[in-house]
């Protein structure tokens, strides 16, 4: 059985959570795609050539490893920054396109969450879910888990907002058919028990 689940949106959005739980309810694998960019970005960034060199980004995707995933310090604000420098090269994008496709058509049912993911990863997913939130409630959920200044918190979320979704290789975007999910003002329950319910309309449309 093979069952796509995509979900994208901004981040802080939820997706994340949600994603997990999704997977654990309907036993799919669950891929955080931001991870990829991640390890990529902080490898870039280590390099210690400052300017990131696009041909030398994409060489480290192309040897990027799953084992490389679980390294300490992907889930840093600058972590995230340099992530979302090296998602606007074609390079770094089109050698962690297989890795993915591939996961999502594993046989036992996958989720995963990123920004392309319904667009240009799996435009096909049987299921696209388009999860956001308001930027100051985004904010508010990273500065809880941060901590530091709220306003620089606000100013890093939105000036990586637009950095994804105006670069022109696979921008940020809600695909068509996707359910937008607004989760400023749901419980984490509430969001979940929603996203649950459309993957599970999905599931029975499809597999009818
Ligand atoms: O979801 P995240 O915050 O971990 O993602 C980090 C960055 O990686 C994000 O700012 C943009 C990039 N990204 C992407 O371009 N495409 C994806 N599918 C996932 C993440």
């Amino acid at each position: 059985m093979r069952f796509t689940v995509a979900l994208d949106g901004p981040a802080a959005a939820g997706k994340g959570t949600i994603g997990r739980a999704v997977a654990a309810h309907f036993g799919f694998a669950h891929l955080d795609t931001g991870l990829l960019y991640r390890a990529v970005g902080v490898q870039a960034m280590q390099d210690g050539r400052g300017v990131i060199d696009p041909d030398w980004a994409g060489e480290i995707a192309r040897r990027l490893k799953p084992e490389d995933l679980g390294r300490e310090g992907l889930r840093t604000r600058i972590a995230g920054q340099a992530a979302s420098k090296v998602a606007a090269l074609p390079e770094v994008r089109q050698a962690l396109l297989a890795f993915q496709r591939d996961f999502a058509r594993r046989e036992g049912g996958a989720v995963l969450d990123g920004r392309d993911i319904g667009t240009v990863i799996c435009p096909a997913a049987e299921a696209k879910l388009f999860v956001t939130a308001s930027d100051e409630v985004r904010a508010q959920r990273r500065w809880k888990e941060e901590g530091g200044e709220y306003a620089a918190v606000l100013a890093d979320l939105r000036a990586r907002d637009r950095r994804d979704a105006e670069r022109t290789d696979a921008p940020m975007v809600a695909a068509a058919d996707a359910v937008l999910l607004d989760t400023s003002d749901l419980s984490i329950d509430a969001a979940v028990a929603e996203a649950v319910a459309h993957v599970q309309s999905r599931f029975d449309a499809v597999r009818g």
